[in-house]
């Protein structure tokens, strides 16, 4: 059987993870020039988290997330199986019924384990399992028949739904990070950030994988000052200039608060409903569950439809207002240029007021690099502290790296290697594992072969390797304790003595 890697994940090979290392490397380097720390969250969460923070009713948690089985509760749901097909209905012995007891025992323990999505109905059915079972073993005849069924009848209905989901994004995890830590208490604004791989089970294509990378920042804390908003948005922009992304365009949007959004969304809805026929399925259906969604739809005979509701703008209340008009004099303070665009509502329930978005070049459809806002009720929401304030963006790496690559057009990635140690004779090579051992101490990255080879060959596979230089090495460098080394672009070639060698390459390799 051949394996591939599933659909819409990937690997990232050599040399183009080096790329990868450099980007996450400028995103270390400038989030910590404006006071982050990294912080480094589990992979998986309660499945509970997510749905209570992103939100039901949206995509990523209705039609895309990965759902995880703890190893325990499959456990308990394969000994639960087992014990209903065993037919032990005209067979009462005692052996049987401490074997219930033990499972009973067990899956009272799972019950509780396994979290809050199925806990309710569980707790009822093992509850009555357990008045059930109390005097089981003493029962005979009818009686024990009648008891067996009764027992496997509620054992059926224990439902072992999945509690666990691989993460479709961060900010959930870093919320309950924050609470679970009482990170509160901490003094000023806490900033961190984070990296790596999300889950989301969408259809994949290019810049859109199933496994996909981001960067992400969250700053949480009891002030919502737009200057706050303005200067996340400004280190953003300071990476993306960082890592040499050109084309990159923000848009900007307030999309209202606990006050005011209510409000317009029903005003939005109304709208909407004498225009349904006009519109798709998808954004019939939202309508009713979600109809600030309909706002960016990218269908395009919507758009001309679309474009005539009303907008947030109009319905935003002073608060909303004062502040996303003080967000774009801070930008402008900043020397930060966007766009302005009402329909930029975002896919995930948290946000309120502040909503942002980069686009980048070279990635067709899938062109936005990051998006973000403000998610000021999210803490009090998950049970943190009330009043605590939130605003955060995410980068996709995987489109950010895309970007950098259709930039860069045909230019070859750096090779991973500086010097290609060609050896030649038994009596060489001990001085060439030495003179490998002193170049890499000194940071230049060696190849030396294994085995000897011609020298034509070791040529040749130096060229192929990309190497910058060949170094030669045989019987007469041994005697003379003068190394050969040859640049490979040109051919240009000088004989010199270790520590000439050594600094030789130093400069070129820093
Ligand atoms: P998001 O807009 O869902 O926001 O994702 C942020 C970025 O992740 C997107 O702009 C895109 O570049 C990348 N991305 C999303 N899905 C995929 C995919 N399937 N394949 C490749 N790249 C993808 C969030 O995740 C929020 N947690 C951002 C945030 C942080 N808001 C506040 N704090």
């Amino acid at each position: 059987m051949k394996f591939q890697a599933i659909k819409g994940v990937r690997d990232i090979l050599p040399p183009d993870s080096a790329l990868w290392n450099r980007v996450e490397q400028a995103a270390r380097e400038v989030f910590s020039t404006y006071g982050y720390g990294e912080i480094r969250l589990p992979i998986f969460e309660s499945a509970e988290l997510f749905a209570r923070s992103v939100g039901i009713e949206t995509d990523i948690v209705n039609k895309e997330i990965y759902l995880a089985v703890e190893p325990s509760l499959a456990t308990h749901e394969k000994d639960r199986n087992q014990l209903l097909m065993e037919n032990t209905e005209d067979a009462p012995n005692k052996d049987a019924a401490r074997a219930r007891i033990d499972f009973h025992i067990e899956l009272t323990k799972a019950g509780v384990r396994s979290g809050a999505i199925s806990q309710q109905d569980n707790e009822l059915i093992l509850q009555e399992f357990a008045n059930l079972q109390k005097n089981g073993q003493l029962l005979a005849g009818a009686d024990w028949v009648a008891y067996v069924r009764r027992a496997k009848d509620l054992l059926s209905k224990l439902c072992y739904l999945p509690q666990l989901s691989l993460r479709p994004e961060a900010t959930a995890s870093v919320v309950r990070a924050y609470i679970e830590h009482g990170m509160h208490t901490r003094p000023g604004n806490v900033k961190l950030y984070y990296m790596g791989p999300m889950f989301r089970g969408e259809r994949p294509q290019k810049g859109r994988y199933r496994q996909f990378y981001q960067i992400g920042v969250e700053l949480l804390g009891a002030s919502d000052h737009p200057a706050i908003d303005a200067e996340v948005i400004e280190m953003l922009l300071a990476f993306f200039e960082r890592i040499g992304l050109k084309g990159t365009a923000l848009s900007i949007n307030s999309i209202g608060d606990k006050q005011c959004r209510p409000k317009y969304v029903e005003t939005l809805r109304a709208a909407l409903r004498e225009v349904k026929d006009k519109l798709g399925a998808d954004s019939q259906r939202r309508i009713e569950t979600n109809p600030l969604r309909v706002l960016d739809s990218k269908a395009p005979d919507e758009r001309p439809i679309i474009e005539k509701l009303p907008r947030i703008a109009e319905h935003l209340c002073d608060g909303c207002r004062n502040h996303y008009a003080e967000l774009k004099r801070q930008l402008a303070l900043r020397g930060v240029s966007y766009t302005e665009n009402w329909r930029l509502v975002r896919g995930l329930d948290y946000y309120m007021r502040t909503t942002f978005e980069v686009t980048a070049t070279g990635l067709g459809s899938q062109d936005a690099v990051c998006g973000g806002g403000r998610y000021d009720g999210l803490v009090e929401q998950l049970g943190g502290p009330a009043g605590t304030k939130g605003i955060g963006f995410a980068i996709g790496t995987d489109r950010v790296i895309l970007s950098l690559e259709h930039q860069a057009g045909d230019a070859k990635p750096p090779a991973a290697i500086e010097v290609y140690l060609a050896w030649m004779g038994a009596a060489a090579y001990p001085a060439a594992v030495a003179l490998a051992q002193k170049m890499r101490r000194q940071g230049t990255a060696v190849e030396l072969p294994a085995v000897e080879m011609r020298f034509g060959k070791s040529l040749n596979l130096a060229d192929r390797l990309g190497a910058k230089y060949a170094v030669i090495l045989g019987d007469d460098e041994l005697a003379s304790k003068q190394f050969t080394v040859k640049r490979l672009a040109d051919g240009d070639q000088k004989k010199l003595s270790e520590s000439d060698l050594l600094s030789y390459l130093l400069p070129r390799t820093q």
